[in-house]
């Protein structure tokens, strides 16, 4: 499974990016717009420099007309450089930019996938990936794990060569519940990525290991004996 913060927040990006395993960063307009930065061009371009050029930025159009949005896209891009993916909003419009972006070569995320039609859909027209929301299906009383084991049986199944980035998570449960039903990628805000790194027996685990080594040596540690 590969890992990406879903964060405009640069604390939380420099922390995640920093101590976990990520290979990039998804912000939307929702994530952006809650740093209240006057310059999103600026926010986007320090996403970038946190991440360095080889990690992927998945930003999201604003535009809604289809010159427009590829205009958007293609700006994007020239500015946030390579592994940049634009995020389009699902809809017959971004249906036929993902086809237009992915003749072009420019790699799209196909986001707020509710349904499973949805994201066959992006996945024919071009899609990179395809974003399905977990727990705003929960949250309406639909199912976000089975729609995503869907996808994944079609677009596996049919060797569509998108993949699932799968998004909206409130629990760690819902990520390995994801990832069974083979979703490979997901994205997950910072908060949740630090529970799912900690445990509280981990926690007492290591506070033991660091007790029982004390109790016998003292402050000096293993490295200290190395060095004689
Ligand atoms: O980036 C889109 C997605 O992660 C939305 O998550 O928590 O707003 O449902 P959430």
């Amino acid at each position: 499974m590969n890992f990406l913060v879903d964060t405009a927040n640069l604390e939380d990006i420099r922390f995640c990016n920093t101590y976990f395993p990520v290979i990039g960063v998804t912000t939307n307009p929702t994530l952006i717009a809650r740093e209240k930065v006057a310059d999103p061009v600026a926010h986007i371009l320090a996403i970038r420099e946190i991440i360095g050029p080889d990690k992927q930025l998945h930003v999201q159009l604003t535009e809604t007309g289809f010159e427009e949005m590829l205009e958007e896209a293609g700006a994007v891009v020239a500015a946030a450089g390579k592994n940049t993916f634009l995020k389009v909003p699902v809809s017959p419009v971004g249906l036929q930019v993902t086809a237009a972006l992915s003749e072009q070569g420019i790699g799209v995320t196909e986001t707020a996938i509710l349904s499973v039609g949805q994201a066959v859909l992006a996945a024919r027209a071009g899609a990179r990936y395809v974003a399905p929301y977990v727990s705003r299906l929960d949250n309406i009383n639909g199912k976000g794990v089975e729609v995503v084991s869907q996808i994944a049986a079609i677009l596996q199944g049919f060797g569509m060569g998108t993949e699932i980035l799968a998004a909206s998570f409130k629990t760690v449960q819902q990520i390995v519940d994801v990832g069974l039903a083979g979703g490979e990628n997901v994205t997950v805000n910072a908060e949740l990525m630090r529970q799912m790194a900690s445990h509280p027996l981990t926690d007492s685990g290591i506070a033991g290991f660091s007790g029982d080594w004390k109790r016998q040596y003292g402050e000096r540690t293993l490295l200290s004996f190395l060095r004689k």
